[in-house]
């Protein structure tokens, strides 16, 4: 680190943070965090805040570039969309990248001391997401500027899915102040859910459009999504994944995870259930669970995605409860598949989740800090740590998606 003036520092890049930014030291060997830029870089960053422990800077200039250094392909970046991150990053590194981040929350706060974390094969890296979540303003829909409420209305978007973008862009939304536009990628449903309102909203027809006041008033609205082979009934307010290839490719490393196909990994007397925790829909119930001879119970707490469950898991052998995980009184489990929301599961719910002695856990998590958090607390609880595979359903942005398998 040199100092050139008193904002302006020459830094050498370490390491990215599991928020998104890259770390670097000052001559103090205080933490710097610097937005835009890649571990091996030095760099010209201006210091944006100062804390007694951190700083933040602002990249000035790349003096020396890590090789996977790209000039970002979305030109919504340069006109101030917040939106995708990690595009100064070629996509086909980007995977590695959050690997090393992983790798890293596992070692230091999970205390993991050689972590293996894995890749799992790239998806593609554009027109992915058949889910967006936009403001308004004018009627036009535009994501929001770096670190700002300020939306940038948008010409294109590089990762929404073809059926997403052409609303995104053209729709028109009268008095919204937010939009969520979600698409089924298989069945080509698509649905607007306008906030607070839909009034005034002009999209082509056949697109469903809800307000949020209307959803308060009782009606019902969604889409149909297929994966692997099932099809899904996803309401306006229930979660969903981002991306229907990213719902195929995680269905697949849990069914991994989980050993079905291979000799049956799930103990137990064969009455012991599979338990699917923070169940959404029911995708992981209705997919991985039903390869498996085992009655499935899927907990959810969001009264929509409760509905969507038991719709969905109808004639399977599957229970669904409208429960907070943390406190549903647990139950004797031949295996666990728990995939929590970014806060991750919490010392409550590791408690839950290993009373019900299941000899096999598999973790989805979507937030490095919180699977280190969670891994430790599963270690603490008699777990050992087994594979570890980054499913990098969000290319282009610094958001990771993990798939750990825990045996006891
Ligand atoms: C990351 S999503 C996963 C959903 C589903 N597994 C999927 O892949 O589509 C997390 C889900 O957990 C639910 N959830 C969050 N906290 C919860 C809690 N404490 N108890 C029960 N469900 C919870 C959310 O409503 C959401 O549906």
């Amino acid at each position: 680190m040199a100092a050139e003036d008193d904002q302006v520092l020459v830094l050498e890049v370490t390491g990215h943070a599991v928020g998104g930014e890259a770390i670097a030291r000052d001559a103090s060997g205080r933490v710097v965090f610097v937005e835009g830029a890649l571990p091996g870089e030095q760099v010209r960053a201006a210091i944006t805040e100062q804390r007694r422990d951190f700083a933040r800077a602002r990249l000035v200039e790349v003096r020396r570039a890590a090789p996977g250094r790209v000039e970002p392909p979305c030109p919504e970046l340069a006109r101030g969309c917040g939106g995708c991150d990690l595009q100064h990053l070629a996509a086909g590194s980007q995977a590695a990248l959050k690997a090393a981040v992983v790798g890293d929350a596992l070692r230091r706060t999970a205390e993991v001391h050689e972590p293996v974390v894995r890749v799992a094969p790239p998806l593609p890296a554009a027109g992915y997401r058949t889910s967006v979540r936009a403001a308004v303003r004018a009627g036009r829909a535009g994501y929001r500027r770096r670190r700002s409420h300020e939306p940038v209305p948008v010409e294109s978007c590089l990762v929404a899915h073809p059926l997403v973008e052409e609303l995104l862009v053209e729709g028109r939304f009268g008095e919204a102040e937010e939009v969520t536009i979600r698409v089924g990628a298989a069945t080509g449903d698509r649905l607007v859910l306008a906030s607070p309102t839909a009034s005034g909203v002009s999209v082509p027809d056949g697109v469903l459009v809800v307000g949020r006041d209307e959803l308060r008033r009782g009606r019902r609205a969604h889409i149909h999504e297929e994966v692997s082979g099932r099809r899904l009934r996803v309401s306006a307010r229930s979660f969903f994944q981002s991306s229907q290839v990213g719902a195929e490719a995680l269905v697949a490393a849990v069914r991994d995870a989980a050993g079905v196909g291979a000799s049956p990994v799930v103990g137990g007397s064969p009455g012991e259930p599979i338990i699917d925790a923070y169940a959404g829909v029911g995708l992981f119930a209705a997919t991985v669970g039903a390869g498996l001879d085992r009655p499935v119970v899927a907990l959810e707490w969001s009264r929509s995605s409760v509905d969507d469950a038991r719709h969905n898991l109808r004639g399977l052998p599957a229970r669904v409860l409208r429960t907070d995980v943390a406190r549903w009184e647990p139950q004797a489990a031949s295996l666990v598949i728990a995939d929590p929301s970014r806060a991750g599961l919490g010392r409550s719910a590791v408690a839950v989740l290993a009373a019900t002695g299941a000899p096999r856990l598999v973790l989805v998590s979507c937030d490095a800090g919180a699977l280190g958090r969670d891994i430790r607390l599963l270690l603490q609880a008699g777990y050992a740590l087994g594979d570890v595979l980054v499913v990098d359903l969000f290319p282009h942005t610094h958001h990771v998606e993990v798939v750990c398998r825990l045996d006891r």
